[in-house]
């Protein structure tokens, strides 16, 4: 059975990777999951310098998923090239870098110091929609998408890879916006944005008010959204929201996304990945399907 996918010239081993933000740099689940397993791991935000991130509580359960507020908290990219590069290269996966910014500048920056680390491709966040600054401003305008994309891609060496909001009226517009600008794929949906309310201390719950749902609970809205974008643009796709079961995956590749990102499920579940990787090999194997690629798109 062929699992191996191909996104803007990068070969993945099988189409699962990790969601940013939900794995780290790996080191916390290196216990549970064999990372040579994966087709790749899509590293935590990073910006130019260290951020502390939002205060708490800037996490939330709710009913089929959950709320977070992070706020890009991550080290800085020195740090990461320090010590997370060199961890991630002991496994044989590829290595995706989200790259977080306040402005365009910044997001260069982070770009640019990049191009002499040993990382496979860059996945440029215009989605986050816990910051003020940076983050989704530029997700949710089709004119500051097209330019944050295009950017970026003058100064990067590795393929790049746009994330795009769920939290605009027209997804599909922004693809477009970021496909004139240059990304050589697209990866969707970040975080849809909710809030909770402790009805006795009438207070919302973050500390922040607002943050990203994930989990279950978007799925249905990110199948949508890959479905439409994979339909429209001429980009791979990587498609995630909500993925807990190998027949998730199959769903979104039959959406038209050519990867996929597990990102909630890894937090109720360590060992997601894995298992989602063995349902989706038994579903090709029941179905008497050999190449997985002969299942992306099959949804008219
Ligand atoms: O939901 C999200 N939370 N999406 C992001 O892109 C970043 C993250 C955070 O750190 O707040």
């Amino acid at each position: 059975m062929r699992m191996e996918v191909e996104i803007a010239g990068v070969r993945l081993k099988n189409p699962v990777t990790t969601a940013s933000g939900t794995f780290g740099s790996g080191r916390e689940y290196e216990p549970y999951v064999d990372i040579n397993r994966l087709g790749a791991v899509i590293v935590k935000g990073v910006a130019n310098k260290e951020w502390l991130g939002n205060p708490a509580p800037r996490i939330a359960e709710t009913y089929g998923g959950m709320l977070n507020s992070v706020g890009l908290q991550n080290p800085g990219v020195d740090a990461f090239m320090l010590e997370d590069i060199p961890f991630l290269r002991r496994f044989d996966t590829k290595i995706v870098v989200n790259i977080a910014g306040r402005t365009v500048e910044e997001y260069c920056e982070v770009v640019e110091k990049l191009r002499d680390a040993d990382v496979d491709m860059l996945e440029l966040n215009i989605s986050c929609p816990n910051v003020k600054e940076g983050g989704v401003a530029f997700g949710i305008d089709p004119k500051m998408a097209e330019l944050a994309t295009r950017e970026v891609k003058k100064v990067a060496r590795q393929p790049l890879v746009v994330k795009l909001s769920p939290n605009v009226t027209d997804i599909v517009e922004i693809a477009k916006a970021v496909e004139s600008g240059g990304a050589d794929a697209v990866s969707l949906i970040n975080t849809l944005i909710g809030m909770r309310i402790d009805a006795r201390k009438r207070k919302p719950v973050l500390a922040n008010k607002i943050g990203g749902l994930s989990g279950p609970a978007v799925k249905p809205v990110a199948l949508r959204m890959v479905y439409q974008v994979a339909k429209a643009v001429d980009l791979p796709v990587i498609g995630l929201g909500g993925i807990m079961t190998g027949e998730d995956a199959i769903e979104f590749m039959m959406a038209g996304a050519t990867a996929v990102s597990v990102g909630t499920a890894n937090l109720l579940d360590p060992g997601a990945t894995m298992r989602i990787l063995d349902e989706m090999e038994a579903f090709l194997q029941e179905n008497n399907i050999r190449d997985i690629r002969d299942i992306i798109g099959v949804v008219e």
